[in-house]
């Protein structure tokens, strides 16, 4: 599974990254904004610290087809590989996903909110398709959505992965996980969450208070 990071914080990218197997950032037009940068300093910040494996994921702003499609081509230029431009799942999304595949641009598809949605992209042959997991569950079991996404695509021997986005707790990552997703993109706290458990440290600090206590130092001093 890939592990992804939802932010444009170049400083939380790289405390993850530093963490852990870091296979991409995502970003989207209101996670920029909150960079407090200008899109143009918040991804050079970014491009130059990926290393050429990591994957970049940017969207596009334009709503009409061929907006999108002039953008799609602009964010595959920003790297010489694995850069793939999101496009939301609009009508005008849909049919420009099918031409940049056709013209092998990487795409994400993006904004999906059903599993039916996220099937269209997959016929449409996207790389990535990006279901909203929080927000789905304002409309009924977003979670199960998900999960229904990734046994249609796998019934029906569609190749797109499924990068679960918009996830709000460890509970629906430890779903998803069980349920075989391809990716997820963690927001940095669900991940902090995870990594950060509380237990763990009460552990540790427990283990250095005996052995201070027994033999009078902090490491293990063989
Ligand atoms: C991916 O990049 C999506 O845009 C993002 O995960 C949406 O998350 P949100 O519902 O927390 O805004």
């Amino acid at each position: 599974m890939e592990v992804i990071i939802d932010t444009a914080d170049i400083n939380e990218i790289k405390v993850l990254d530093s963490l852990l197997n870091v296979d991409g950032v995502t970003t989207n037009p209101t996670i920029i904004t909150r960079s407090g940068k200008t899109p143009e300093e918040a991804l050079k910040e970014i491009i130059d610290y990926l290393k050429p494996e990591q994957k970049l994921f940017v969207q596009v702003v334009a709503t009409d087809y061929d907006g999108i499609m002039a953008e799609a081509r602009k964010i595959n230029a920003l790297r010489p590989e694995n850069t793939y431009a999101k496009i939301p799942v609009s009508p005008a999304g849909l049919k420009a996903c099918k031409d940049a595949k056709a013209e092998g641009l990487n795409v994400l598809s993006t904004s999906v909110y059903s599993s039916e949605q996220g099937f269209l992209a997959a016929v449409n042959g996207a790389d990535y398709i990006a279901p909203y997991t929080n927000r789905m569950s304002n409309y009924g079991d977003g979670v199960q959505q998900v999960k229904d996404l990734i046994e249609m695509l796998r019934v029906q021997g569609l190749s797109s992965k499924v990068m679960a986005a918009s996830l709000h707790n460890t509970n629906q990552v430890h779903e998803l996980i069980k349920a075989g997703i391809q990716a997820i993109t963690f927001p940095p706290a669900v991940l902090h969450a995870m990594i950060d458990h509380p237990g763990t440290k009460i552990a540790v600090d427990e283990f250095s208070e005996s052995w201070e206590k027994a033999y009078g130092r902090n490491e293990l001093g063989l």
